[in-house]
């Protein structure tokens, strides 16, 4: 673990965004990097997707934004950080897995595209991670959530490596599919031409594409980003 001491001697606590499309590398840089820190790792794309599934289960359209907004101000969504990614509790209730079900993950994606489900959203992940001691992942988390983050990274990878990748992470979790590689490409360009907040990188966010890097190159690059900002 590193950290740099602020004039008044408490290590400083950072905010790190970590965004980019699914299976570019973010769950396991971001979780590795929040361990080594000693920081608290929040799955963003976790939220979107327990209402997505209140939706499924309450009959509400994905289509309706009004009506989906209305569900999330009634709804508890937590994000509890683990070693294996976060336990997610929809009303009090453990979906951890269930929200990574197929029929959740299209929903996920449908639902966030409507400017008031993002401002609700938004509104709750910044209260989450005011005090700072955070590493965010998402897709508007540089841009949107957190745009004076103190660290951003935007991690992109060749299609074909994403899929594959995550493929892969869904048989380490003992996941059924929850998505075949057109659906995945589907989704990921619903998140890049939405209306609101589309997947891009900000600005000032370091863009690393992992296509032909190991994790340890990629969690190197941004650890060294990271000790940087420590030592200005
Ligand atoms: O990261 P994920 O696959 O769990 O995200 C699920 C969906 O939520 C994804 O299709 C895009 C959306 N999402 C978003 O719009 N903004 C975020 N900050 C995180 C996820």
């Amino acid at each position: 673990m590193f950290f740099a001491v602020s004039s008044d001697s408490q290590p400083r606590k950072l905010i790190i965004a970590v965004d980019g499309p699914a299976g570019a590398g973010k769950s396991t840089i971001a979780s590795r990097l929040a361990r080594k820190l000693g920081y608290i790792n929040l799955e963003s794309g976790a939220m979107y997707r327990a209402l997505a599934l209140k939706a499924i289960e309450w009959d509400v359209s994905f289509d309706d934004e009004l009506a989906l907004f209305k569900l999330a101000e009634g709804s508890s969504i937590q994000l509890q950080p683990n070693l294996g990614g976060n336990r997610v509790l929809l009303d009090k209730k453990d979906v951890t897995q269930r929200v990574r079900e197929r029929d959740v993950t299209e929903g996920a994606s449908r639902v966030s595209v409507h400017p008031k489900v993002r401002q609700w959203m938004v509104s709750h992940q910044r209260e989450l991670g005011k005090d700072g001691g955070i590493v965010m992942e998402g897709r508007d988390i540089g841009t949107k959530v957190f745009p004076d983050a103190d660290v951003k990274i935007f991690l992109d990878a060749d299609p074909v490596v994403r899929e594959q990748r995550r493929m892969q992470q869904q048989k380490l979790r003992g996941e059924v599919a929850e998505t075949s590689a057109a659906e995945l490409r589907d989704r990921d360009h619903r998140d890049r031409t939405r209306a609101t907040s589309p997947l891009e990188p900000a600005s000032d966010a370091l863009v690393l594409d992992s296509t032909s890097m190991s994790e340890d190159e990629v969690l190197r690059r941004v650890e060294g980003l990271v000790q940087q900002k420590l030592e200005t």
